[in-house]
């Protein structure tokens, strides 16, 4: 079966799996962590080469005061946890998107998972947290532009492989396969550029039941699909006359 080399999810329903069970909508984010260390476990096993999980959208900020601090509160906690086992599987860890806007507290522990994962060699975990597609695409311009304007960077040099190389997953492919779950069918500002040929996986399973065999699931599901990146099928298929 075709394992997909980078997967990138949206981690989504939570809060209505929570809501479900008349349960604070933080409970179905503690959840939500455990259904992310099931999935980043099992992608390891796998053979998955890069995972991006949303964590936290720059939209997310505009949720109730105390649904953003218990998260927050949740981040840290879940570091302090998960950074040895990471380490001890290989696991190299990093955040995308602007960690700015944490606290201090928050942004040391990522640094310090980051710092202790540093020389993992295994499976690379981008977080995506204050992320949003656009910042990216934003961030990467003003690189380039910077380049530009201090005469580093031709303008006619700007081309597709520096843009990409310029956004915060610059040294990771692009991904194959992406899934939402909890029944939404939709981007969510997530990595709008880079999903321009993912393979789109879309499931009802609201993320805190969302396990292995759901993970499976959706790879078998990617392994059947036939990627034509705008030839033949045909062409891809190796066809005589293709
Ligand atoms: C996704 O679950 C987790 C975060 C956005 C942090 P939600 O909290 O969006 O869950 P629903 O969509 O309300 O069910
Ligand atoms: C996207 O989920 C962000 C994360 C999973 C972190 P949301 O639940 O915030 O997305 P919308 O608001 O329904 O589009
Ligand atoms: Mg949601």
């Amino acid at each position: 079966m075709t394992v997909p080399r980078h997967v990138a999810i949206v981690m989504d329903g939570n809060g209505r799996w929570a809501k479900a069970r008349f349960l604070p909508r933080l409970m179905g984010h503690h959840r939500g962590v455990e259904s992310a260390r099931k999935v980043i476990r099992a992608c390891s096993d796998a053979g998955v080469e890069c995972l991006t999980l949303f964590a936290f959208s720059s939209e997310n900020w505009k949720r109730p005061e105390d649904e953003v601090s218990g998260l927050m509160s949740l981040f840290v906690s879940a570091l302090e946890r998960e950074a040895a086992a990471l380490q001890r599987h290989q696991v190299r860890m990093q955040f995308i998107g602007d960690r700015s806007a944490f606290s201090t507290e928050l942004q040391d522990k990522i640094a310090q998972v980051e710092g202790m994962t540093a020389a993992c060699g295994g499976m690379r975990l981008l977080i995506a947290a204050n992320y949003g597609g656009r910042w990216d695409i934003l961030q990467a311009a003003q690189t380039l532009a910077a380049q530009v304007v201090s005469g580093e960077l031709a303008l006619a040099d700007m081309d597709e492989a520096r843009f990409d190389a310029a956004l915060s997953t610059g040294d990771v492919p692009t991904p194959d396969l992406f899934i939402r779950t909890g029944g939404e069918r939709r981007i969510s500002n997530f990595l709008m550029w880079q999903l321009a040929y993912a393979e789109l996986y879309f499931t009802d399973t609201l993320w805190p039941e969302f396990d292995e065999a759901s993970l499976q699931t959706a790879f078998a599901d990617f392994a059947r699909r036939q990627r034509r990146f705008g030839m033949t099928g045909d062409q891809v298929s190796g066809a005589k006359n293709a």
